[in-house]
């Protein structure tokens, strides 16, 4: 990839980089929750139709990440941020907390984050783990219901200007384990390649967007990232 000291890194990140530490993928597992498709519970019509479905399919996934462990590749990346400081930026679309707990400290969760819950009503994010099968949870202040503080499909994913700041002043683009399906992530490589960002995609198999790229470098996560090092 051909990093020096004048580089600056933004890093983008999906589903596959989570997929070495057991977390299925969505397109992986068929898009499927107990028969379910995941734009099914991943919905706000979902969650006006049926909160306690949407709370059990994050009540879930709160047990499936706290079970895991980051991998390699949330390592490399981690290790990397500690040597180029703020000429890095770490955008995710993944809501489990992997990239934290391997050390990296400027991270954006564009789809929310699986240990935070919010207001519907007064809107403040606060943390949360706990698991919801059968109570649901209400706000203290208001009573009014906690939604999980997850961008849903059909929602606008969290601080889109901030992504595309520090995109602009980028001279890397990496982007690690994501089918390039979901917009406006999928788009951030054609924003990079119209100016002049050099583009660099790592996963097993090629993303949907896979001509938009400079390099592909097909491999796992695992297997790739500490190499780039
Ligand atoms: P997907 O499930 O669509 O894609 C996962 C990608 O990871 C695929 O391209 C796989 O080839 C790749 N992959 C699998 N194993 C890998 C490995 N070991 N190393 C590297 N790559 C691997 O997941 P995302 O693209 O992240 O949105 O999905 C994007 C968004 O759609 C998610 O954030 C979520 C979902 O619906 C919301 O929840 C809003
Ligand atoms: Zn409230």
């Amino acid at each position: 990839m051909d990093l020096t000291e004048k580089s600056r890194l933004f890093v983008l990140t999906g589903a596959g980089i989570s997929a070495e530490s057991g977390l299925a993928t969505f397109r992986g597992s068929g898009g499927l929750w107990n028969g379910y498709r995941v734009e099914q519970v991943a919905t706000p019509e979902a969650w006006e139709a049926d909160p306690s479905l949407v709370w059990n399919f994050y009540s879930m996934r709160r047990r499936d990440a706290l079970a895991a462990q980051p991998n390699a590749a949330h390592h490399a990346l981690a290790t990397l941020e500690q040597r180029m400081g703020d000429h890095f930026y770490l955008c995710t679309q993944n809501v489990d907390d992997l990239h934290e707990r391997a050390g990296s400290l400027r991270v954006h969760h564009m789809h929310g984050s699986l240990f935070q819950s919010r207001c519907v009503d007064c809107n403040q994010p606060y943390a949360d783990s706990a698991c919801y099968e059968s109570a649901l949870p209400v706000c203290g202040k208001c009573g009014a219901a906690v939604r999980p503080h997850i961008v849903w499909f059909g929602e606008i994913p969290l601080d889109m200007e901030g992504i595309y700041h520090q995109l602009d002043r980028s001279s890397h683009l990496l982007v690690v384990g994501t089918s390039g399906s979901v917009y406006p992530a999928a788009g951030l490589v054609n924003i990079a390649a119209q100016r002049r960002i050099h583009t660099v995609y790592v996963g097993p198999e090629e993303p949907l967007n896979a001509t938009a790229f400079d390099e592909i470098l097909l491999g796992t996560a695992t297997q790739v990232l500490p190499r780039l090092l």
